[in-house]
């Protein structure tokens, strides 16, 4: 797997735990994500006021965009305890019954990636949320019975980076869906503030914006952004997280102005210079830059489409006027995006 630290939206274990102590602890802490946020208030409260645990609630998004943190806050508003497990620890329906029949009234189950749990332990899953029942299956082979088990009603929160690779069965029994979107500037600015304030280091306006800009909208990059910052300014400039410490720390990571790293400036260096901005196939662009097709494709390239640099086209990878900008290098006149062709192929979606 490419080695990318500095921009990669996955933690590693040590940085969760890192990530700990930046989390927000309320709905109100809990910056951007505006409706998701409303429409969870009204969820939360109406519940509240009814004396009832909420319908279930599924969040889907990428990594490093805050399921977690509103999984705990989730359980915070409510007041009430969370238990916490995930797709892959279920391996069994035994896995998840010996879970579901020990939960309390009204507590907040967390389930991360849900997408990857066990198929017969879905089933029982579905059973378990619509009805708050478990069947306990006793004996085995044809003398086999189920013997069914009231278990307390609770809230179960889905995480998923994949709703896509959800059954309709159980993406159905959720009452409300968040979807995690991508952070703009203005708010990625104001979860560094708070970070910085939490790590004890005052964070220059100016370098609050420049860190920002080069976090690809991610608040999990912009924390350990923020924490690379921070470490350089200790150890090489005077402490302070100026916007001179900000800059020559992400360019010592080789994290560009736009949240570039060196595999994707590599991947947009080698289409333009090489091969005329494409199209490109993309097996010749990852040899080119000697990486895995599956790196550059899985790795690299949705958030270089993401950002509008690069498209994928029927007939290849194409580097787009924005991206020849960033470069700055001047497209050749017979440049592939030319006449609207980028626009017309990137809508069909294919690679
Ligand atoms: N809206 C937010 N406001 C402030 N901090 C946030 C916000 N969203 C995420 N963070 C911070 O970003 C880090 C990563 O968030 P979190 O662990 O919740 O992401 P995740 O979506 O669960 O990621 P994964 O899919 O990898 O599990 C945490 O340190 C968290 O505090
Ligand atoms: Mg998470």
């Amino acid at each position: 797997m490419h080695e990318r630290e500095a921009v990669s939206p996955e933690a590693d274990v040590d940085e969760r735990r890192l990530e700990g102590a930046l989390r927000p602890r309320s709905l109100e802490d809990f910056v951007g994500q505006e409706r998701v946020r409303e429409q969870l208030s009204l969820v939360l409260h109406s519940a509240q006021r009814r004396n009832r645990a909420p319908d279930h609630i599924l969040m889907s998004g990428g990594p490093g965009l805050g399921k977690t943190t509103l999984a705990m806050i989730i359980a915070a508003e409510l007041g009430v305890p969370l238990r916490i497990t995930s797709g892959p620890a279920i391996e069994r329906s035994g896995d998840l019954a010996a879970v579901l029949s020990t939960l309390q009234e009204g507590e907040v189950l967390f389930l991360d990636e849900i997408h990857r749990m066990a198929r017969p332990a879905e089933e029982m899953l579905y059973v378990a949320m619509e009805d708050f029942r478990v069947d306990v299956v006793v004996g085995k082979g044809p003398g086999a019975t189920a013997i069914p088990l009231d278990i307390a009603p609770f809230t179960l929160v889905g995480a998923t980076t994949r709703a896509g690779m959800l059954p309709a069965p159980l993406r159905d029994r959720f009452g409300f869906t968040a979807h995690m979107d991508f952070y703009d500037a203005d708010e990625l600015e104001r979860i560094l503030y708070r970070s910085a304030g939490l790590l004890g280091a005052p964070l220059d306006p100016e370098a609050a914006r420049e860190i920002a800009g080069r976090s690809r909208g991610t608040p999990r990059i912009a924390n350990r952004l923020l924490r690379r910052v921070r470490d350089y300014a200790e150890v090489r400039g005077d402490g302070d997280l100026t916007l001179h410490n900000a800059r020559a720390a992400l360019d010592l990571y080789e994290v560009d102005a736009l949240g570039l790293d060196r595999l994707d400036r590599a991947i947009l260096d080698v289409l333009m210079r090489r091969f005329r901005g494409g199209p490109v196939g993309l097996s010749t662009l990852a040899v080119s830059v000697g990486e895995e097709a599956e790196t550059v494709e899985e790795v690299a390239e949705p958030f270089l489409v993401r950002s509008g640099f690069l498209a994928r086209t029927p007939r290849g990878r194409v580097a787009t006027p924005q991206a020849w900008e960033h470069m700055g290098l001047t497209p050749p006149p017979d440049a592939a995006f030319g006449a609207g062709r980028v626009e017309d192929a990137a809508d069909t979606g294919a690679a």
